[in-house]
């Protein structure tokens, strides 16, 4: 039983927010919902275009990875945004996405997950969710930013590679679940946290709860920064959305979303 089918229609029904995702493009097919959604952004795109495809045939993951999304088990969406920010602080909105995506997983599967530093969510200690923030840049000042989200929803098995690393929501919790009343959750609770991170223009107000998900907190974890690698403690994060990382020597380092890989030393995680 798949349940709702998942269209334009069933997602319009069931989106239950203000803006973010009341404008819905759907695709059978596409390359990638982000590349999509930077074309919109040029066009017809709106602060909270939503983008959605039952498959991508060149879905793009972080680091210049491509990303595999098989039709009906899977979600692609990307979220169109055209926020009243500095371009350095939207980087930020992707750990705000990951807080949306744990958060709507937990009221639509009952299952608790976790976010591996700055937006892989796991279950079980391992990947439901990527997600991969692009920015589109116009002419003058304003900016799109794409918040790219992938999601293993119903797959029953992954090819032997990655099943060690991959899961499914399916997989852990043994109940297919409803990607439209998912992918409506999540952009409920994206313009929830959005408006509380858009009150600082940080993170300041979801601190907390982002670090009591946060799998690698206290736990030894490996910084991969090219010209540094070293190994340390995970504090949490700070307001800004970096990753406080205690070395032996005492010293405090704040590790920067993007710039470096950071491993937990003993696999995954
Ligand atoms: C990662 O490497 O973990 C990030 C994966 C992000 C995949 C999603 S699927 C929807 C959107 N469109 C893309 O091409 N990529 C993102």
């Amino acid at each position: 039983m798949r349940g709702i089918e998942t269209n334009r229609q069933s997602l319009e029904k069931a989106m239950q927010t203000k803006w973010a995702g009341k404008d819905i493009f759907y695709f059978e097919t596409i390359d990638s919902t982000n590349a999509e959604a930077i074309r919109l952004a040029g066009k017809d795109g709106k602060h909270g275009t939503l983008v959605v495809a039952n498959t991508q045939e060149m879905g793009r993951g972080r680091r210049g990875r491509s990303w595999f999304s098989p039709s009906e088990t899977t979600i692609s969406m990307s979220l169109l945004l055209f926020p009243d920010l500095e371009k350095e602080k939207a980087s930020m909105l992707t750990l705000v996405q990951a807080l949306a995506v744990s958060k709507a997983i937990n009221e639509v599967a009952g299952l608790d997950s976790s976010i591996k530093w700055p937006n892989d969510i796991l279950i079980h200690e391992k990947k439901v969710c990527g997600i991969l923030t692009e920015m589109e840049l116009g002419a003058g000042a304003s900016y799109g930013i794409i918040i790219g989200t992938g999601i293993n929803v119903n797959q029953e098995s992954f090819p032997t590679e990655i099943e060690n690393m991959a899961t499914s929501i399916k997989k852990e919790g043994g109940k297919e679940i409803s990607r439209v009343e998912l992918i409506a959750k999540i952009c409920t609770w994206f313009e929830t946290y959005y408006a509380m991170f858009m009150e600082t223009k940080d993170l300041s107000l979801l601190l907390e709860e982002y670090n009591q998900k946060l799998v690698s907190a206290n736990k030894t974890v490996r910084v991969m920064d090219p010209s540094k690698e070293f190994s340390g403690k995970a504090l949490g994060i700070n307001s800004q959305g970096e990753l406080l990382v205690e070395k032996e020597d005492g010293k405090v380092v704040n590790v920067y979303a993007g710039e470096v890989s950071v491993r937990g030393i003993y696999g995954y995680v």
